[in-house]
This record gives structure tokens, C-alpha cells and sequence, in this order.
């Protein structure tokens, strides 16, 4: 596993060709290829890489608040989906497993920690939750897929509310083929239909701007699949993640979004976003939360 750093991201590959790339900011994944070098996540060409923006593509964490929050207190001040994906993480180290003798290159797979905490939040934003606590943000890549996990910690005495997302955008051919399968009969809140809770019936297409907040019905456990002309080209498997976005800003949206570049690039997005952010987890003093996602294909 070939494993390189700098001061500003942190890039690994396996000996079978597949690989990732995470930005310190935002600890966010801004790349993430097959065996083939095929991009398997959409970034915008003007996505902020280096400035003070979060990045638009990628794998965004979403953390302590979903969207703005100005009915809890606790939140308030803190912008749109909180400052996890601003902040600058910390690499905390690697652990791979190399190939072993008589397998080949194919059993790989390598995990890198980043790492958050209170006191190395944006310093702008550090005032705005008066909350102590850790993150850890695993990322892992072997030959079946990319997962993402996270493990957080009230390091205070007093209990907190969080909400937290993996803000992911896959990267697909042609948006009018997409399904999504593994919502059936999971109620949503229709984010652009005045926030009104529906029901699916079937699988979810997408023919306009979207913008919805599942909790599946059959729990975390049921796969999310995204197939595209009949063919399943990602599957995502929830661990203690139980909602699931799923975002296509579609022509306006994306006409307005000054940072989404190519304006025609929603034809080969969509976010499947796996997190808990209808309602909030509590972390009492010392309690840890655990959630992650594995997306394969
Ligand atoms: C989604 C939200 O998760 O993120 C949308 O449901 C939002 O409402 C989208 O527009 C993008 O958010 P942002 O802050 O990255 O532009």
C-alpha cells in the first residue's frame, strides 16, 4: 500500500490500482478511484480545495448540525451544516493490511484516521458550541469499496445534541437512469415541498431538484442501492447511520450554487447521504457514538 502526505492532504493506493485521496480540511474525500482509475465520487471544478469554503463534492461530514438548525438552542450559531467540514483535521496514522504470500495484491486494504477535537475547530467557529469533545473519522479502502466511520466523544460532564452526515457524491453517468432502490415505504420529509413527511412507493428517480430526508423503513442495516439503467453501480450499508439524504440540486439549484462547476455537472451527481440528522443523538458526559457507511460497487 503506497501511502504519501502532505501538509494539506493525505493519498493512498493499493498494489491493485484502487485508491483515495482525503483533504485535511473537513477531513473531507475528494477522490476515490476503482483498480481502472475511474472516479467514483463527483467534485466540482471549483470546489474550494485551499480556501475557507467546504468542499463541493467529495465526502462533506456534516457535524454538529444538519442544514441550519434555529430551532435548537445549542446549534444556532453554527452555519449551515456545522464546522466539521471546515476544520482543519489532524492525520492520526495509518493502519494496512499488505498482501499476504499466495493471495496476491488482492486482500489489501488500508484505513486512515483524522482526527477533531474541541480545541482544533475552526478557531472562528469554536466559540459557537459550548461542547467538549473528540472525533475520530476513519477512512477505508480496499478492493470492494470505500467506507467511512466515525467514533465521537462527549469529553465534557454535561450531555450534548448532534447531529452528523457523510455528505457523499457519488459520481454517475446520466442522472435520468438513476434508481434508487432500498427506500420502499420509508417515510421522508420533502425538503422542497415545504418539509412535508411522505411516504416512498417504490424506487426513487430523480426528474427535478431533490432534496429528502429518509428513514428507512427495514432500518440501517437494508442497502441503499444506486443502479443506473438496470445496473447496480453502488451499494451503500449503513452501520447505526439511520437516515439517508438523498440531494440532486438539479438546473436551478446548481445554476445558483456559485462553487458547482460544470452549471450541467447535476447530470452526474447524486448524494447519498447516511447520517442521523432527523431529531438528535444524545451523548450524556463520557459517552461515545459510532456510526459509519461502506459504499461499495
Ligand atoms: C443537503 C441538504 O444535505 O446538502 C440540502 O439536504 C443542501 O438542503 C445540500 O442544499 C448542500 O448543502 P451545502 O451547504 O453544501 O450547499
Amino acid at each position: 500500500v503506497d501511502i504519501s502526505e502532505d501538509n494539506s492532504r493525505v493519498s493512498a493506493s493499493l498494489p491493485t490500482g484502487e485508491s483515495v485521496e482525503v483533504l485535511l480540511k473537513g477531513a473531507t474525500v475528494i477522490s476515490w478511484k476503482d483498480r481502472a482509475g475511474n472516479e467514483k465520487l463527483w467534485l466540482s471544478d471549483a470546489a474550494d480545495l485551499d480556501g475557507p469554503k467546504p468542499v463541493r463534492g467529495g465526502i462533506p461530514l456534516v457535524f454538529p448540525n444538519f442544514g441550519t438548525t434555529p430551532d435548537h438552542p445549542a446549534t444556532s450559531k453554527l452555519p449551515q451544516h456545522g464546522f466539521a467540514r471546515t476544520s482543519q483535521w489532524e492525520f492520526l496514522g495509518k493502519s494496512t493490511s499488505e498482501s499476504s504470500p499466495g493471495k496476491g495484491p488482492s486482500d489489501a486494504a488500508v484505513k486512515l484516521d483524522f482526527g477533531l477535537a474541541s480545541s482544533t475547530v475552526d478557531k472562528s467557529l469554536q466559540g459557537l458550541w459550548a461542547h467538549s469533545f473528540s472525533a475520530i473519522y476513519s477512512v477505508t479502502l480496499n478492493q470492494e469499496g470505500l467506507g467511512t466511520s466515525i467514533v465521537i466523544t462527549n469529553d465534557g460532564n454535561e450531555p450534548f445534541e448532534a447531529q452528523v452526515l457523510m455528505h457523499t457524491y457519488l459520481r454517475v453517468k446520466d442522472i435520468t437512469k438513476v434508481e434508487v432502490a432500498g427506500l420502499d415505504n420509508s417515510e421522508y420529509l420533502d425538503k422542497v415541498d415545504a418539509a412535508k413527511a411522505k411516504t416512498q412507493s417504490g424506487a426513487v428517480t430523480i426528474t427535478g431538484e431533490t432534496d429528502r430526508v429518509y428513514t428507512p423503513a427495514k432500518g440501517p442495516s437494508e442497502p441503499v442501492v444506486v443502479s443506473e439503467g438496470g445496473e447496480p453501480v453502488f451499494t451503500v450499508v449503513r452501520d447505526g447511520l439511520k437516515d439517508v439524504v438523498v440531494w440532486n440540486p438539479w438546473v436551478e439549484k446548481a445554476g445558483g450554487i456559485g462553487d458547482f462547476e460544470p452549471k450541467d455537472g447535476y447530470k452526474h451527481m447524486i448524494c447519498i447521504e447516511a447520517g442521523c440528522v432527523r431529531g438528535w443523538l444524545k451523548l450524556e458526559g463520557g459517552e461515545t457514538f459510532e456510526g459509519g457507511q461502506t459504499i461499495s460497487y
